[in-house]
């Protein structure tokens, strides 16, 4: 059904209150391809797709249609001594098919676990968490093309995968509608419990024996720990990307800051600095301006108190950007999406 003035806030993470001039949600493909005959979706000015909202930040209201992916769907679509492939419908949650795998023993993506959000946003940036990354286990989406009506499908290698980032949000940006999402999982789990603080975390959880389970519960604590709930705080995860700046600037950044966090990236010569360090650096960790601030235990997360506009946010990461440009010479990149 397609309505018209429908109001976003329960449709995105930040809890913005902005509205859809028009909005229509699927729950097939089928349906989806009917949407695109409707004279109102063909002449809209804009459309976005919906998974979760956990990655959005709507400044103004929306001027166009929303389509909101609800395919669901899990199906074992084949397996072997070693792996199993799973094809998922767009609009499932991460989240629970992540604990759909840990139930079924299947490996690969238990570091990813408590991610908001569905399966067919999933690949748009190449989610990451605690050294894995969607590509890892990634194996193949199918898309409907919006201009030409044609499903298409993409591999592993089609959709360009790097750090927060696929050919969806460049090359091919607001042209397809992913429909289903196959990932290869694995039977013999191989344990990353190198990242951050896993390891420390299974020792206080007295973990003796490794499990998907195990590593699944402390990613979910130690993300419980710093990244604030959306149900309780709006907010849409780290709000911009960790920058890779060369060697030399981080040298000579190092001269200056001793303290200053960076991870060698493999194959280049650059240095990855966790933009919250710089942040934080800059003084702003717990800063509230009106309802908009940055979370207090995480300097990356930008969040809404209650009755912060789109637009309150965005001017306060612009001042974050100005402050971290000023004193560290980095330019932050935004990762949330700015609609
Ligand atoms: P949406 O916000 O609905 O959409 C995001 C973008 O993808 C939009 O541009 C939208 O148009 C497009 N899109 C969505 N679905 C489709 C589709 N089916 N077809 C075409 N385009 C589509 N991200 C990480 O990578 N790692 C983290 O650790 C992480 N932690 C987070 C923690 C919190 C508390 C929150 C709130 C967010 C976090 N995120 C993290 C960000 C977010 O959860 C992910 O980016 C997630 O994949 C977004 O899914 P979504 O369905 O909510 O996407
Ligand atoms: N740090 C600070 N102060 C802060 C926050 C972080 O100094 O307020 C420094 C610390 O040195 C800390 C380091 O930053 O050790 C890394 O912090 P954290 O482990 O919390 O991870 P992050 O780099 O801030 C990234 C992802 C997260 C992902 C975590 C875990 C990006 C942009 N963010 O955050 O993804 O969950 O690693 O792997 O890469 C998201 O994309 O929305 C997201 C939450």
């Amino acid at each position: 059904m397609i309505r018209q003035n429908v109001s976003l806030e329960p449709y995105n993470t930040f809890g913005i209150k902005a509205s859809a001039k028009t909005f229509a949600a699927f729950s097939n493909t089928d349906q989806l391809q009917q949407l695109f005959y409707d004279p109102v979706i063909k002449s809209a000015a804009n459309l976005l797709v919906l998974g979760g909202g956990s990655n959005v930040l709507f400044t103004k209201d929306f001027d166009g249609a929303v389509l909101k992916n609800d395919i669901q769907g899990i199906e074992i679509l084949k397996e072997d001594a070693h792996h199993v492939w799973l094809r998922t419908g767009a609009g499932e949650n991460w989240h629970q098919f992540v604990l759909f795998c840990i139930k079924n023993n299947f490996a690969g993506v238990e570091n990813l676990s408590l991610i908001p959000g569905c399966n067919g946003a999933s690949p748009m940036q190449n989610i990451g968490a605690y050294g894995v990354e969607i590509k890892d286990v990634f194996h193949s989406l199918d898309a409907y093309h919006i201009k030409d009506g044609h499903i298409v499908s993409f591999s592993n290698n089609d959709c360009a995968f790097g750090y927060r980032e696929s050919v969806f949000k460049n090359k091919y940006k607001n042209q397809f509608v992913i429909t289903h999402v196959t990932y290869r999982l694995r039977r013999q789990p191989v344990f990353n419990t190198s990242y951050g603080a896993i390891e420390q975390e299974l020792e206080k959880m007295g973990v003796k024996e490794l499990s998907v389970k195990a590593i699944s519960d402390a990613v979910i604590r130690i993300r419980q720990s710093k990244l604030p709930d959306p149900l309780v705080v709006g907010n849409a995860g780290s709000f911009f990307k960790n920058p890779a700046i060369p060697k030399a600037q981080y040298n000579d950044l190092k001269n200056r800051y001793k303290n200053i966090p960076g991870y060698a990236i493999e194959n280049q010569h650059m240095i990855k600095v966790p933009a919250g360090w710089l942040i934080e650096q800059c003084g702003w960790k717990g800063y509230r301006q009106g309802d908009a601030g940055i979370h207090p235990k995480q300097a990356l997360v930008l969040v809404n108190y209650g009755n912060a506009t789109g637009a309150e946010i965005f001017n306060l990461s612009t001042q974050v950007k100005e402050s971290v440009m000023e004193k560290f010479g980095i330019d932050l990149e935004r990762e949330v999406n700015i609609i």
